[in-house]
C-alpha cells in the first residue's frame, strides 16, 4: 500500500520536549523507525511533518490527488481544535485515515480528551509511542472498508 505519515505542530520536538511524556527517541530516530518497520511489511511510506494547519491539509488533499491508500496522522495539538483538518480528513472520500498519538491523551489534561479529529477517522491509537504508527499500519492492512 501508499501510505502518508503526517506529524503535526512541535512532533519535530519530540526527544526534545517534555521527555518524561514522549521519551528520548528524537524525531528522526521516529521516522527512520516507522520508515523501516513500514518497508519491511512491503509498504510504500511518504513521512511529512508541518507545524501549520493549512500545510497539513495541503498534505491530506495531496493523499487524494496522489491515490494514496491510507494516511497516518498524529495531528498534534490541531487534534482537540482543528474543525478544518477534520474536514479535510473526511473530504478525503476513500481513503482511510487513522489518528495516532505517542502519549495517552485521555490519562492526561481534560483538553486532550476531546478530539475533534478522530470522528474522522477510522479509528484512533494512543498510548503506545512509537510503535502507535505500526499500530495505525496494522489498522490499515485490516481495514476492510465501510
Ligand atoms: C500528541 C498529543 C497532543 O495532545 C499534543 O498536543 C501533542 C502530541 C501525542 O502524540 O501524544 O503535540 O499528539
Amino acid at each position: 500500500m501508499k501510505i502518508m505519515v503526517i506529524n503535526g505542530p512541535n512532533l519535530n520536538m519530540v526527544g526534545v520536549r517534555e521527555k518524561g511524556v514522549y521519551g528520548t527517541k528524537t524525531f528522526s530516530e521516529i521516522c527512520d523507525y516507522i520508515k523501516e518497520e513500514y518497508e519491511k511489511r512491503g509498504h510504500s511510506v511518504t513521512l511529512l511533518q508541518s507545524n501549520s494547519e493549512g500545510e497539513i491539509i495541503d498534505f491530506l488533499q495531496k493523499a487524494y490527488f496522489e491515490n494514496f491508500d491510507g494516511v497516518v496522522i498524529n495531528p498534534g495539538a490541531y487534534t482537540h481544535y482543528s474543525y478544518a483538518i477534520h474536514d479535510a480528513i473526511k473530504g478525503n472520500v476513500g481513503i482511510p485515515t487513522v489518528e495516532v498519538h505517542l502519549s495517552n491523551v485521555h490519562a492526561r489534561e481534560e483538553f486532550r480528551h476531546i478530539s475533534r479529529t478522530a470522528p474522522a477517522c477510522i479509528g484512533q491509537i494512543c498510548g503506545f509511542g512509537e510503535y502507535g504508527y505500526v499500530m495505525g499500519l496494522m489498522a490499515l492492512e485490516n481495514y476492510k472498508g465501510e
